[in-house]
């Protein structure tokens, strides 16, 4: 089970420009995660799919991952609009209003939840969602499952962009997940950067943009006092490829453009690729 991963991706940020930039990172993300070795079984997208939320942009999206040749899934950010979000992905249930869903994806289930709380930069997550997530992860206890949440829940140095740890709306989730051991891990996205760590004991990542991401600055920032510090770049956009082997999931990121093939496999390569192969048995 291969499910590739892409998220912020804020379609609408140059308004009525079809092919904005941001468009032009995510046609080369796209491209390659459908064309490239590596076929995905879905294609999750963790929120931040607009900038503004509005229809015009969801549809431009829409029809840029037409060319998956595999389902595609969205979730909800904090520049996203649930109403219509949910009108552009039709197939996609909602609980009360809420961009929140599971799916069974064959001895995997993947959660995902709607962190979106409207005004807000930050996350969110009331007792309403907090209650549809206990329920789903008790009524699924034996089941490895993936949480997908576009706000991730722990604090990553990026001091401006930062949730802080003792949020109302993480310590619902930690409360809507405590005794659930079946959560092998969380992904997420918001913070424009590939980041990892345990939270709650779960490996928990975060999958860098394919819009330009936050540069890498874990110095704390003083809201009265611009500093000149780099804060956003055209570092190369990225997508995640999380592998399900039936025990842990194993998550790769890969920058898409600007580099070259240095090496293939061919002939030359062969007596290298049996070397290492045959070396196997051993050890
Ligand atoms: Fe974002």
């Amino acid at each position: 089970m291969l499910i590739a991963q892409i998220t912020d991706i804020h379609i609408g940020f140059d308004p009525g420009n079809p092919d904005e930039y941001n468009m032009q990172r995510l046609r080369v993300v796209l491209d390659r995660i459908a064309a490239g070795p590596n076929r995905p079984d879905l294609l999750l997208m963790t929120g931040d799919l607009t900038e503004f939320g509005d229809a015009q942009s969801y549809a431009r999206l829409v029809e840029a991952v037409s060319v998956c040749p595999f389902p595609v899934l969205p979730m909800a950010g904090n520049h996203d609009a649930r109403e219509a979000l949910l009108a552009a992905f039709p197939q996609v249930s909602s609980h009360e209003g809420f961009v929140q869903y599971a799916r069974d994806l064959g001895g995997l289930r993947l959660v995902v939840l709607d962190t979106l709380d409207p005004g807000r930069h930050g996350g969110g997550f009331c007792e309403t969602r907090a209650a549809w997530l206990a329920a789903e992860l008790a009524a699924h206890p034996d089941t490895p499952t993936v949480i997908a949440l576009h706000h991730p829940p722990f604090e990553s140095g990026l001091s401006w962009l930062d949730s802080g740890a003792q949020e109302p709306w993480i310590q619902r989730l930690e409360q809507a997940m405590a005794g659930h051991g079946q959560v092998r891990a969380i992904i997420s996205g918001h913070l424009h950067r590939t980041i990892q760590t345990m939270w709650q004991g779960v490996p928990t990542m975060v999958c860098a943009s394919t819009a330009p991401l936050v540069s890498l600055d874990l110095n704390p920032v003083d809201p009265e006092r611009p500093d000149g510090r780099e804060m956003i770049s055209n570092e190369l956009p990225a997508y995640a490829l999380h592998r399900w082997d039936g025990e842990r999931l194993v998550s790769h990121v890969e920058n898409v453009g600007g580099h070259q093939i240095l090496v293939r496999y061919d002939e030359r390569m062969q007596d290298t690729v049996r070397l290492i192969v045959g070396e196997r048995s051993g050890g």
